[in-house]
């Protein structure tokens, strides 16, 4: 099981290591200054302030130090992750790497298909994470009905991108 969701259920309070924590202080952890936070991320944009006011509730602010795994590929994965600061790498084959920065998300693909995770992720820097668990996420889902259309959109370049380098592969094997 994930790290996190280990974190989010309560059956750690922290991993043995003490890498990840959840963060109960600092900027973004007050429920202003998340909604604040919330506004700068696309994926939000045109959220209503009740809306917003209704992420900042379910959604829970996680530091983690570089190098932490947040999903590994294969496994099964129960939460949608949003970047507040920092950087996570998405080894998306052992030759692609793909770097996601601050508003950018990941986690959507399990979410949303209970599939395991499609690639494993990692902290490129320390990292500042909204997370949100599958439960409340698709409360958010009807609760924010634009948010789908984005969560469509960047996981169809996600397929495309995929489709196309299972294409090249192929034919590199079959020009061998
Ligand atoms: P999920 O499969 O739940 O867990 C791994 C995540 O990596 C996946 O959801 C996506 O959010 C992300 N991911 C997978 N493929 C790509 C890609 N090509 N570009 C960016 N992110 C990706």
């Amino acid at each position: 099981m994930e790290l996190i969701t280990r974190m989010m259920d309560g059956s750690i309070s922290f991993d043995p290591e003490g890498r990840l924590e959840p963060v109960s202080s600092g900027p973004g952890t007050k429920q202003e200054d998340k909604i604040e936070r919330l506004k700068e991320i696309p994926i939000f944009e045109g959220c209503t302030q009740r809306q917003l006011r209704r992420v900042a509730k379910i959604a829970r602010v996680f530091g983690v130090a570089a190098s932490t795994v947040l999903a590994r590929a294969g496994e099964p994965g129960d939460e949608f992750f949003l970047i507040i600061d920092g950087s996570v790498r998405v080894e998306v084959s052992s030759e692609k790497h793909v770097l996601l920065h601050p508003g950018e998300f990941f986690g959507e693909m399990s979410i949303l298909d209970g599939g395991p995770r499609s690639a494993t992720v990692i902290a490129d820097t320390p990292v500042r994470l909204l997370v949100i668990s599958r439960r409340q996420f698709s409360i958010l889902l009807k609760d924010v009905p634009g948010l789908t259309e984005t969560l469509l959109a960047t996981l169809s370049s996600r397929v495309r991108e995929a489709e196309e380098r299972a294409e090249r592969l192929g034919s590199a094997l079959t020009g061998l």
